[in-house]
Parts: structure tokens; C-alpha cells; sequence
């Protein structure tokens, strides 16, 4: 078994990726969104903030436009790790007219201490990681113990007739975006111990938004190394 990621998904090959469909991303992301996922999954996130908030993988900002209405922020951080898309959120941030701290980072190795937020939230990047465990162990790592963990993201459908076509899809669309159609990233995190407190989904349990309290700190060296591929091959997970 391998931790290293895939050259299809290298943060290197993944910056350049987005660097490149940055400009046409609005256009072509809003037709899933509002189409597949609906606005109301992006707009029940963005309630879910908490004070201090990193968001990583932020792309163009499409979160963005949805903190205004709430009262509950103190700080807005937003990470990615292509130039591409954080110029365009840039842009969106700018919109807001809200202050949002704008980086460029890999969220495999987030560059902020321990126990630092209140809130860390993704969406629709955990499919795009090469190891999306080390992301939400790094997720986790930064965000306070009594904080919590917000995700919104793509899974492997329950219905083995969708997920086969999902297995299907994936190599071209990891040609494409370095995305990973098929990954049971709902069912990752909770063997992860992350402690859910909600795990909402939509268009035949594709989009789960999952809000969760980091894994106790005790769990986290019994499972901490344990990459992805590991996890999706423990014998007692159902396929
Ligand atoms: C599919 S887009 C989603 C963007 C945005 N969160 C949204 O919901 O529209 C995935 C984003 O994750 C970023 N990304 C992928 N791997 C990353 C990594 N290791 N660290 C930081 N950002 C990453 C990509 O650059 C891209 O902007």
C-alpha cells in the first residue's frame, strides 16, 4: 500500500489544471450547482460558519457570495493552492465587500498552528486532493477541539447502477479536473472519527453537506497515517 499521491492528481499538475480553466470556471461550475447540487446546499454551508473560518480549496470564491447574511463570522480565510482561482476570487472577495484573507497554500500541509480556527469548511475538494484523509486530518489539526468541520462535497452514490457509471466517468474526468467521481469521502469521514452532528444529501445522495466535530485528539494517532486507499480497502467497509 502507497501514500504517495498520483501523478493524476499532484498538487503541481492539479494548480496548473485550475490555473488554466480559472476564467471559464464561474460559467461552467454554475451549471452544476444549480442544476445538480442546488444553490440551497452552498447557502446551508455558509450558515453553518463560525467565527474564525478557514476555507480550503476555496477556487473562485463561490461561498463567497453567501456569508453576508451571517452574523456568527469574525474572520473569513480562504486558501487554494492555484493563482488562477485565487485571482478570481480575489475578485469575488471584493464583491463581499467583507474582509477575506486570500493565500495560496496546499491544504495537505496547511501552513497555520494547531487549534487555530473555529470553523474549517471545504467544498467539492475532496475530490480533488491525491489524499483526501491527510486533507481532513490537516483540517482537523488546525480547527480547535471544540470547534467544527464543515463539508460539502460530491461521494460515491449509494445506488451501485450510479456509482458504477461514476467509476466509469472518473478517469476522463480526472483528465480533466483531477476529479474523482467516485470516492466515498461521507463514509471517510466517519471512519475517521470525525463526530457528525448533521450529514445532509441531495440528487440521489451524490451531495452530502456533513458538519462535524474534529476527531477526539486520542483517535487521532490510532488512525492518523492511515491514507485513503488504506481506509477504502479495511475489510470491514462495504464496497
Ligand atoms: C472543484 S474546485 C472547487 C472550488 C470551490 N471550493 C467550489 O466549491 O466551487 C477544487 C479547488 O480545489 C483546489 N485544490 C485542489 N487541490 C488542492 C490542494 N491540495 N490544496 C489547496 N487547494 C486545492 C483547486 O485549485 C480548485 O480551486
Amino acid at each position: 500500500m502507497t501514500r504517495s499521491p498520483s501523478s493524476a492528481t499532484s498538487p503541481t499538475r492539479v494548480e496548473a489544471l485550475y490555473d488554466q480553466c480559472a476564467p471559464t470556471w464561474n460559467a461552467r461550475q454554475g451549471l452544476v450547482e444549480r442544476v445538480l447540487m442546488g444553490e440551497g446546499m452552498r447557502r446551508a454551508l455558509a450558515t453553518e460558519l463560525r467565527g474564525n473560518v478557514l476555507e480550503i480549496g476555496t477556487g473562485t470564491g463561490a461561498t463567497f457570495p453567501f456569508l453576508a447574511n451571517n452574523p456568527m463570522l469574525s474572520s473569513f480565510t480562504a486558501v487554494d493552492l492555484s493563482a488562477g482561482m485565487l485571482g478570481e476570487a480575489h475578485e469575488a472577495a471584493e464583491r463581499t465587500g467583507r474582509s477575506i484573507r486570500l493565500a495560496q497554500m496546499n491544504a495537505e500541509a496547511l501552513a497555520f498552528a494547531d487549534d487555530t480556527f473555529d470553523t474549517v469548511t471545504t467544498s467539492l475538494m475532496l475530490c480533488t486532493v491525491p489524499d483526501p484523509a491527510r486533507t481532513l486530518w490537516e483540517m482537523a489539526r488546525v480547527c480547535k477541539p471544540t470547534g467544527r468541520i464543515v463539508v460539502l462535497e460530491h461521494v460515491r452514490a449509494p445506488n451501485p447502477l450510479i456509482s458504477r457509471v461514476q467509476k466509469l466517468l472518473t478517469p476522463f474526468q480526472v483528465r480533466q479536473l483531477g476529479c474523482h467521481l467516485d470516492r466515498p469521502t461521507d463514509r471517510l469521514v466517519r471512519e475517521m472519527g470525525f463526530r457528525i452532528e448533521q450529514d445532509t444529501s441531495r440528487f440521489f445522495g451524490i451531495f452530502h453537506m456533513i458538519v462535524a466535530l474534529p476527531p477526539e485528539r486520542h483517535q487521532r494517532g490510532v488512525i492518523q497515517g492511515v491514507s485513503f486507499t488504506e481506509i477504502s480497502r479495511t475489510p470491514d467497509l462495504k464496497q
